[in-house]
């Protein structure tokens, strides 16, 4: 088989160094994109009459029996022929005659990649945003149902404040709304066509790529040839956004892996996102929430590999750039499946309440009351802690907690302390008492919960989709 580039060369290459050269082997994931946009460049061929209308029905035909072939699955293609383009554009050929080679008029790989790039991308992340919306809306529906679940609130990983499991369990949704926020706005980036900037300078031919814009659906075109062909600031816009995403994601595992085990048994998992032990009968591991965080490895490691193999190109296509795709098809994969199990994995959990109630019986989350108690007294607060500190290292050594001192006991730290600071010491106090705005007290949540549904009742997604 002749190379469709075969002219200008005496010699062939040997069947390795070829094949460790094409990319067909992970660009056939574009062939439908590469189609596409062969639809869209044909049709502008033939209305801006550089091919006869004939030639552009006779194509688009072929195009269209390709089409039908690659949704079936029943395209075979070649290492011979690199990569998917040319792959396609001989099928063409074979299909429809030398009629097939006019495809290609006025375009080339370095501007037909990057449009297939753009259109896959822009499905894909219109993908992944509706699926983040279903994770909030899981998170959400946990969160009401737990407004009035106490539980322990860390820093460190040490008892701080106790804190509404609900509010806990939202932090999340805000980080997700944010996260998608950024991949809608990283759509306006991904939307704009490079389809007509050629190898790099442009053409020769009177082509009208606004036409061939619309029809793909983008917003607009690159303004400038080199820049669109050369550029892949939107599929690192992407990865970066990924990254920041599976950021959160590998935090919520990880508090989901800690919850789970003997010594919190703050939740259960569903047993449909565990997995047992070969050799002991009793374990029931969190395998999904294991493999989201430890998979926000190979995310982070796709943004680095694409920002290091652009940093030292110069101006225009080189074909380092090739080596933009794995990276960002394993990104798709994984974010996509991520956010797709754990929606499942939020909305089939068991929170106890019960337990995370009981844990902060016992424990001195409740010591920032008593100092708060002390200075809306009058007492300065740095004092105030003091005499608190030292109450707690008091119990430490008597092995109790702040519950049970006596009053008389209070009285002799501060004389400001009264009977009703028992009140102030129960945990559920402590949170309903903290009803500034954003904090976790349960009108705060209840309001929080509120604007969160608002947010998706919206559709502002829906609208920019
Ligand atoms: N397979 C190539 C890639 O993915 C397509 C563009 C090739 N362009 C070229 N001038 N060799 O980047």
């Amino acid at each position: 088989m002749n190379k469709l580039w075969s002219g200008r060369f005496t010699k062939t290459s040997e069947e390795w160094v070829d094949e460790f050269g094409a990319s067909i082997s992970f660009d056939q994931e574009l062939v439908l994109e590469d189609l596409q946009g062969s639809v869209a460049h044909v049709d502008m061929l033939g209305k801006c009459q550089i091919i006869s209308e004939e030639e552009a029905q006779r194509i688009l035909e072929g195009l269209e029996i390709l089409k039908k072939k690659a949704t079936n699955d029943e395209l075979s293609f070649s290492v011979k022929l690199e990569d998917i383009h040319l792959n396609l554009e001989s099928k063409l050929t074979e299909l429809i005659g030398p009629v097939g080679g006019k495809l290609h008029t006025g375009r080339s790989r370095n501007d037909q990649v990057a449009t297939d790039m753009h259109l896959y991308l822009r499905t894909h992340v219109k993908e992944i945003i509706l699926l983040i919306e279903e994770l909030q809306t899981a998170i959400l529906k946990k969160a009401e149902q737990n407004i009035e679940t106490i539980m322990p609130g860390y820093t460190h990983l040490q008892r701080a404040q106790p804190i509404s499991f609900a509010h806990h369990f939202m932090a999340y949704f805000w980080m997700l709304e944010r996260d998608k926020q950024r991949f809608i706005e990283s759509l306006k980036r991904i939307n704009l066509s490079p389809l007509g900037s050629g190898a790099l300078a442009g053409t020769t031919f009177p082509i009208d790529r606004s036409l061939t814009a619309d029809l793909l659906g983008f917003e607009g075109i690159y303004e400038n040839s080199m820049d669109a062909v050369s550029d892949r600031d939107f599929i690192l816009e992407f990865l970066s956004g990924s990254s920041i995403l599976m950021m959160h994601l590998s935090r919520l595992s990880e508090e989901i892996i800690l919850w789970s085990s003997h010594e919190f048994q703050f939740i259960e998992l569903d047993d449909c996102y565990a997995t047992g032990s070969s050799i002991m009968p009793q374990k029931k591991n969190p395998d999904m929430a294991e493999l989201i965080r430890g998979k926000t490895g190979r995310v982070y490691g796709n943004l680095m590999g694409l920002l290091t193999v652009l940093k030292g190109l110069p101006l225009a296509y080189n074909k380092d750039m090739q080596e933009d795709k794995e990276g960002m098809f394993d990104t798709v994969k994984t974010v996509t499946g991520s956010v797709k199990i754990f929606a499942g994995m939020i909305e089939s959990m068991k929170v106890n309440q019960e337990r995370m109630e009981n844990s902060t019986k016992q424990d001195f989350s409740n010591a920032t009351e008593l100092a708060d108690y002390l200075s809306s007294k009058g007492v300065p607060f740095r004092e105030a802690h003091e005499v608190v500190g030292k109450l707690v290292l008091k119990c430490i050594q008597h092995r109790c907690y702040l519950m049970d001192l006596s009053l008389e006991e209070y009285k002799k730290a501060n004389e400001k302390f009264e009977e009703d600071i028992y009140k102030y010491l129960d945990p559920r106090t402590a949170v309903k008492r903290r009803t500034s705005a954003g904090g976790t007290g349960f009108e705060q949540v209840e309001l929080a919960i509120k604007k969160a549904k608002l947010l998706l009742g919206k559709d502002i997604v829906k609208s920019t989709l």
